[in-house]
């Protein structure tokens, strides 16, 4: 099939690669001219797995750049829109990117063509398009407006896209459906992962994906209800780490027993500093604004939101309880990126945290393995020193914070940890460590939903609750 895919971020370049790794001839429309010709060069310009192996793989041949939108439609039997939609003051998406290119895809059809909506967008938004193709004049009988969101995580996009939970076809015609469905049949049909060269997924081969047909608005709706299912999920286990602080319980604990139960799940259940990212807390926001602007009251939504911009507060409050004054103390932060396996800042708490943190005034010396380019780029000049690893950044430091959940983090060498901090404390807003570990490496520990261990600037090792956690009476 031809493809055009108009919007090369993280969503548009990662299915045109995809596209092109299932067999079509893909057309990726951009106007940003550097970003095109960084990509005709051959640069990935988002660290992402498996990225890099398939533009280079077909950069030339089954996957070009253009700017040249009206060229790119003409050609193609599929247009899937996937340009931003960032949130307004009120929190509702701005969908003026999505209705220019629906007026430019407008101003070029010649013979029927699927415009897909793959950004996510409000309930609703292909009716728009729909109207926007009308408006400018375009036959009815020459195109349709389909919904197929996209549920690719960062770090994990290619992989997700090609070995899919689930795709979601919301297509009102049949006509409109087949295209689609011709799109990823080698996903359906099971025969991209058997091929030699498939990118390697979380299964044995063969692996057939789930194709889900919907109504193009119950497609828009799922892609919006699933994030905020996911975001509640987080919000959730964050509010039953902060019961578990209060009675002394370890969240660990309650979490492998809660989601042992198969209706649960233990995904999406790992408490810490909140969630971030560019989708999560636009996607709320914007459902939200979809609730309220159909008359539903969805106050699950806004507790979800509450809860997450609590947990970031709570961590400052642990900094400060671990460290007493922040006015001056020297900090070192291990992550920056919004969760591992990416270089993406955007909503990081990481990056909230630390100007909290500045504010204070400590001094920020922090090291990310992959968003440390990016990250510069928030601060202003020399307000955050950038290390060379992990221990560099420790060197001489009053504390150690962990903000991202990088593997890497999980395996450093706790004794030299131990030796490279001026005061042995470790605050873990990602549960890293076990406190038992951090107890025997001779750290003071505090994480998320667990008892704190310290003891070790005293005499006496203890695995402790904070005392204003405790019970009235038991803290007496
Ligand atoms: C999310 C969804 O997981 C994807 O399915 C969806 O396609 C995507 O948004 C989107 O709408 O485009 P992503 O933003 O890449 O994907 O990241 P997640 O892996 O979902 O993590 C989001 C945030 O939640 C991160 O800050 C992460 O650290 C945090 N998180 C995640 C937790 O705090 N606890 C968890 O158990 C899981």
């Amino acid at each position: 099939m031809e493809i055009a895919v108009v919007g090369s971020g993280y969503v548009g370049l990662v299915a045109g690669a995809c596209f092109a790794e299932l067999g079509h001839d893909v057309t990726l429309v951009d106007n940003d001219q550097q970003k095109l010709a960084a990509l005709r060069r051959g640069e990935c310009p988002i660290h992402e797995k498996f990225l890099p192996e398939l533009l280079e793989r077909h950069r030339g041949k089954k996957l070009s750049f253009t700017d040249d939108l009206h060229s790119a439609v003409r050609r193609s039997q599929a247009i899937f829109i996937a340009v931003g939609t960032p949130p307004k003051h009120d929190g509702d998406a701005d969908l003026s990117y999505v209705e220019s290119v629906a007026r430019g895809i407008a101003s070029a059809i010649d013979s029927y063509k699927v415009v897909v909506e793959k950004s996510t967008v409000p309930v609703y938004t292909n009716s728009w398009i729909r109207k926007i193709m009308l408006l400018n004049g375009v036959p009815p009988e020459l195109f349709d407006v389909a919904s197929n969101p996209e549920f690719l995580r960062e770090g994990t996009a290619v992989a997700d896209f090609l070995y899919p939970d689930r795709i979601v076809v919301g297509a009102d015609t049949d006509r409109c459906a087949q295209v689609l469905e011709r799109a990823y049949q080698p996903l359906v049909d099971g025969s991209y992962s058997m091929g030699d060269n498939a990118i390697p997924g979380p299964v044995e081969a063969p692996f057939s994906a789930h194709l889900i047909r919907t109504s193009a608005k119950s497609a828009e709706l799922i892609k919006h209800a699933s994030n905020a299912f996911l975001a509640m999920k987080i919000s959730f286990i964050n509010a039953v780490a902060t019961v578990c602080e209060a009675v002394g319980a370890d969240v660990e604990q309650v979490r492998e027993g809660i989601g042992s139960d198969s209706r649960i799940g233990r995904r999406f259940l790992f408490p810490g500093i909140g969630y971030g990212g560019s989708c999560f807390p636009k996607d709320l926001l914007a459902f939200c604004a979809v609730a309220r602007d159909n008359g539903c009251r969805f106050g699950l939504l806004d507790e979800t939101v509450k809860v997450n911009d609590e947990q970031r507060i709570r961590f400052l409050r642990k900094v400060s309880h671990a460290l007493w004054t922040l006015k001056g103390k020297k900090l070192a932060v291990l992550g920056l990126a919004f969760k591992n396996g990416t270089d993406d800042i955007r909503e990081s708490p990481a990056i909230a945290i630390i100007k909290s943190l500045l504010k204070e005034g400590c001094s920020v010396t922090a090291y990310d393995p992959a968003a440390m380019g990016r990250a510069a780029e928030e601060f202003a000049p020399g307000s955050v020193q950038f290390a060379e690893d992990a221990y560099d950044a420790m060197a001489g430091a009053d504390a150690c914070l962990i903000l991202t959940e990088w593997e890497d983090f999980a395996a450093l060498d706790l004794a030299r940890v131990k030796t490279l901090l001026r005061y042995p404390i470790v605050v873990d807003g990602r549960n890293l460590f076990h406190p038992a570990q951090m107890q025997a490496a001779g750290l003071n520990y505090y994480s998320v939903g667990r008892p704190d261990v310290t003891g070790h600037l005293h005499t006496k090792p203890t695995i402790a609750v904070r005392k204003e956690a405790l019970p009235q009476e038991e803290a007496a």
